[in-house]
């Protein structure tokens, strides 16, 4: 607008000057006229044209404000939407967070929970690599899972008594395989296992875990089972049979001694009875003496009386016996077991160095109830078959520097006393251990043994006394029988 009127004076200032020109040269007034007018015109035309261009520019400055504020009312809008979804998407970090450790957590529980269990875990891959290895794993083997890891399981467990083809095909049958009871060692040694393996279809592969049980406890117990139920009943078979041999062996006895007393001259009533038939009781005993029938009669009373100590042992199957029982001093029955087992003349007959005995009984010997008489019967039982024991080593072992000796020992635990008596003999095998205890089992010549005296001892101390009785024994090494006898009212 200002322009306009500046520009406006300029063309009109010089208007007076040029009318006084005009009287001067009129021919020229139409054409500065004309000039004037166009000017004028063309001025109106530039300022019409400014104003346009004025409006112009308005209306393009109202046009840009409205869209700049569109752009910004858009950059609020997006930034509004960004903000939301960078709230979501942080809203989604923490709830990975959570997640992950929600996820360590229980690996960590689980781990800790495989770890824990007393079973052997072992992952292995179908090609036999180890990916798992859990603590009892460790423990077993000595191998830590860090070194165990992605190693051969050949390498890192030898002692597995499964072969990789085993594995293998387990994995391709796609069932689990099952071995109980599996061995390993020998003796006192002898370990029992159960052994699974699991087909494996995880993430990482095909594979699959081994898992093993030591269930030596159990397989222990289940061999004590069996072999209490076959005591039992084949004690009281040896019990029944006792009973009816019982009388016979009365009457052959009491019928010998009848011979023995109706043929001596020294009975009066003998002389009557001769003397009656015409003959001499001197001749008729010197006859029977000359025909060696008394030495006869001496066999069959000897043979006689062995077979009546052998029934006397097997009553003691049967549970009715006249049996004293009272608080046992331990130590005197010991020692007087020992005293009587050197003394009888059953050592002496063994023709061999006797073996040195060693006691070691401890001196504070709660009292045990019981029957003193049976105990003794068993610890003698059972230095008698440790004597016999070292003499047949002896007798087969040439050895210079061989010691024999009996170990017997006795210590009071919190529930029971245990009594032990070791030899360092020759020993057993399995074959004759898993036999001992029953009645009749011998592994001695026909006169020497009876397979009675360890039968009778186990059902002394299992029935008789509630205690138990076992044995260790590794051939070449030796022997130790084990009895454990209840302390009054303490249940072991
Ligand atoms: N200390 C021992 N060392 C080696 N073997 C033994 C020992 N004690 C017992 N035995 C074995 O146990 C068997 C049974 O013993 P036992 O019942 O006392 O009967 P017996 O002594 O009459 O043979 C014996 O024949 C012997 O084979
Ligand atoms: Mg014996």
């Amino acid at each position: 607008m200002r322009l306009g009127a500046v520009v406006w004076l300029y063309l009109i200032s010089p208007l007076p000057a040029l009318a006084q020109q005009e009287s001067r040269a009129s021919g020229y007034s139409n054409i500065l006229w004309l000039v004037i007018t166009l000017m004028f015109l063309l001025q109106s035309l530039l300022i019409i044209g400014l104003q346009r261009s004025r409006l112009n520019n308005k209306r393009a400055r109202k046009a840009l404000k409205e869209s700049q504020r569109e752009l910004e009312r858009k950059i609020a809008e997006r930034t509004e939407s960004l903000h939301q979804t960078n709230n979501r998407l942080q809203d989604e970090i923490a709830r990975h967070e959570a997640t992950v450790l929600l996820l360590r957590e229980t690996q960590d529980y689980l781990h800790s929970m495989i770890n824990s269990m007393p079973s052997v875990l072992i992952g292995v891959t179908h090609q036999g690599y180890v990916t798992h290895w859990n603590a009892s794993a460790a423990f077993n083997t000595g191998i830590s899972a860090d070194e165990a890891l992605h190693r051969h399981l050949n390498e890192v467990y030898p002692s597995l008594p499964i072969s990789l083809a085993t594995i293998k095909k387990t994995i391709e049958s796609g069932a689990p395989l099952v071995n109980e009871n599996m061995q390993q060692g020998q003796g006192t040694e002898a370990r029992y296992m159960d052994m699974t393996i699991y087909p494996l279809i995880a993430a990482q592969g095909i594979g699959a875990v081994i898992r093993i049980d030591d269930v030596t406890l159990r397989v222990k117990m289940e061999h004590v089972m069996i072999q209490n139920e076959k005591m039992l009943s084949l004690g009281e078979l040896a019990a029944g049979i006792a009973h009816e041999i019982n009388n016979p062996i009365g009457a052959i006895l009491h019928s010998v001694q009848n011979i023995y007393r109706r043929t001596s001259p020294e009975l009066a009533s003998n002389h009557e009875v001769t003397k009656n038939l015409g003959i001499n009781v001197e001749q008729v005993y010197e006859y029977l003496r000359e025909r060696n029938i008394y030495s006869f009669l001496e066999d069959i009373k000897e043979a006689g009386e062995r077979a009546a100590k052998i029934v006397t042992n097997m009553l003691e199957f049967s549970h009715v016996s006249n049996r004293n029982t009272s608080l046992m001093d331990l130590k005197s029955v010991i020692d007087h077991s020992v005293e009587l087992s050197i003394n009888t003349g059953e050592a002496k007959e063994l023709k061999v160095k006797p073996p040195k005995i060693v006691k070691d009984i401890s001196t504070d010997l709660p009292g045990v109830m019981g029957s003193a008489p049976e105990i003794q019967q068993v610890i003698l039982n059972l230095l008698r078959n440790a004597r016999q024991a070292l003499a047949s080593d002896l007798q087969n072992n040439a050895e210079p520097q061989f010691k024999p000796t009996i170990n017997i020992r006795a210590h009071a635990e919190a529930t029971h006393v245990v009594i032990e008596v070791e030899d360092n003999g020759p020993g057993m095998p399995d074959s004759v251990k898993s036999h001992i205890f029953e009645p009749f089992y011998t592994t001695k010549e026909v006169g020497k043994g009876t397979g009675l005296g360890l039968s009778v001892s186990y059902f002394i101390i299992t029935e008789h006394h509630k205690g138990k009785i076992e044995v260790d024994s590794t051939p070449g090494k030796g022997t130790r029988f084990t009895i454990r006898l209840p302390l009054p009212d303490k249940k072991m």
